[in-house]
């Protein structure tokens, strides 16, 4: 029998790396994608040397469409058949509704929403040949709670963009229950990574990445008839402020 093997976007740093190491510390190898191809690198190194898994990296701009379709053919070439798919790849950029910039509009839309939608359509064959047959989407609990916002506007594009996934995620679970296909949608709130360098607010009142990597971890090792549709996790303060 061959390994459980699990596609992971943006698995180079953050979350998604901590994701991966979650998976991988319980047998899954890997196929880790993200930009950076010297960072991807590294990680997939560290990854695998660590758990013992195979980890590999395949260096994507996942906001261009034709990077998509090649890492498709990657898959078909190299009959890769994953029984999860974690798509964690996200952006935060402030644009609001008075001052985005169309270009920063579309960077966060097609980033965010756009391609995880046309990752996961072009993937959808294959899952349905994996055996977890799990796909997992980190939205924000910017798609849960306005009070977040505290008077503040800049967040107005990413927040629609992870409504977005909150919504294509539970037709997306309507769509492929009948493949046997789960769909668990992820809501973190503030969680520190890169996202929040430079901040001044103590790393303690923060998620730790770890934390959603055992969540993504719960809800792929849960019995096979069952599924954990969607998961709220904040931080025990609420909302954090960056300075
Ligand atoms: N941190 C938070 O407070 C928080 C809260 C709620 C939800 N989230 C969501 O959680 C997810 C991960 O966030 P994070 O904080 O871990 O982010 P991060 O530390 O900034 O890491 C982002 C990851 O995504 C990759 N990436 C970014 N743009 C990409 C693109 N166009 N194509 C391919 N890879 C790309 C990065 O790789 P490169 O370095 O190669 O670009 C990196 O691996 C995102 O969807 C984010 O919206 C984060």
């Amino acid at each position: 029998m061959d390994n459980k093997m699990a596609i992971v976007t943006g698995g180079s740093r953050g979350i998604g790396r901590a994701i991966a190491e979650e998976l991988a510390s319980i047998g899954y190898d890997l196929v880790l994608l993200s930009k950076n191809k010297a960072k991807l690198e590294e990680t997939s190194k560290e990854i695998a040397s660590r758990y013992g898994r195979k980890v590999t990296p395949f260096p994507c701009d996942l906001s261009d469409m034709k990077a998509i379709d090649k890492f498709e053919k990657f898959c078909a070439t190299n009959k890769v058949i994953p029984d999860v798919l974690v798509n964690n790849v996200g952006i935060w950029a402030p644009a609001s509704t008075g001052e985005s910039s169309t270009e920063r509009y579309d960077e966060i839309m097609t980033t965010n929403a756009k391609g995880v939608f046309y990752l996961t359509q072009r993937l959808l064959p294959v899952l349905k040949k994996g055996r977890a047959k799990r796909i997992i989407i980190i939205s924000s609990t910017w798609a849960q709670d306005f009070s977040l916002a505290g008077g503040k506007s800049e967040s107005t594009v990413y927040a629609m963009s992870k409504w977005a996934l909150r919504g294509w995620g539970r037709m997306l679970r309507e769509e492929v229950r009948g493949d046997g296909i789960s769909v668990t949608i992820v809501y973190p709130g503030a969680v520190f990574t890169d996202e929040w360098e430079g901040t001044k607010t103590p790393k303690e009142k923060f998620i730790k990445p770890e934390d959603i990597g055992k969540v993504v971890r719960a809800a792929v090792e849960i019995s096979p008839g069952s599924c954990i549709d969607e998961v709220i996790v904040n931080t025990k303060v609420g909302s954090l402020s960056y300075d």
